[in-house]
């Protein structure tokens, strides 16, 4: 039986319009994000761009490779704030100490914060699911 052109046409449109509407309607899951101020967030990335932090460490893996990857750091075990602060005022290795004022600590804690709620920078904790989506890995 050969099959006509029409209806290898018409299967794959009917692919394509099954796989959009899979893509478009699946619930979108992002981590709350009422625990940071958005607007000092934004001046935080400031700060962040101002001491250069981009050019040692990565943020959703890209960056310099000299210091490790901040994205996930406000929410690590036995990291998170009072640890950022202290890193920033002693330095480690090869980071120098930035003297950086009280409200630009904050204002970085914020961006950081921000950051972390968006997602992970952890590649191996996702998986393809059957549709092509990726997913988070409870595993
Ligand atoms: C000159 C390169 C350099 C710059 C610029 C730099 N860092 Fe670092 N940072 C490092 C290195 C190296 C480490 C230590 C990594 C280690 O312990 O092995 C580090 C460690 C850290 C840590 C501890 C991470 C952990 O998981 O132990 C934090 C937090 C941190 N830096 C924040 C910052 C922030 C915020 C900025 C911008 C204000 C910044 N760093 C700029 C090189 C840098």
């Amino acid at each position: 039986m050969i099959i006509k052109p029409i209806r290898i046409f018409l299967i794959l449109c009917l692919l394509f319009l099954s796989y959009s509407y899979c893509i478009y309607f699946k619930p979108i899951s992002i981590k709350s994000t009422s625990n940071f101020n958005i607007h000092k967030a934004s001046a935080g990335r400031l700060v962040w761009q101002k001491y250069n932090c981009q050019s040692c460490h990565q943020l959703y893996s890209l960056g310099g490779y000299l210091g490790p990857d901040l994205t996930n750091i406000i929410s690590q075990p036995n990291k998170g704030e009072v640890f950022i602060k202290a890193m920033l005022v002693s330095g480690i290795k090869q980071m120098p100490s930035f003297h950086l004022s009280l409200n630009e600590m904050n204002l970085l804690l914020e961006f950081l914060k921000s950051v972390d709620a968006s997602g992970s920078s952890d590649p191996r904790k996702w998986k393809v699911n059957t549709i092509g989506m990726i997913e988070k890995n409870e595993n």
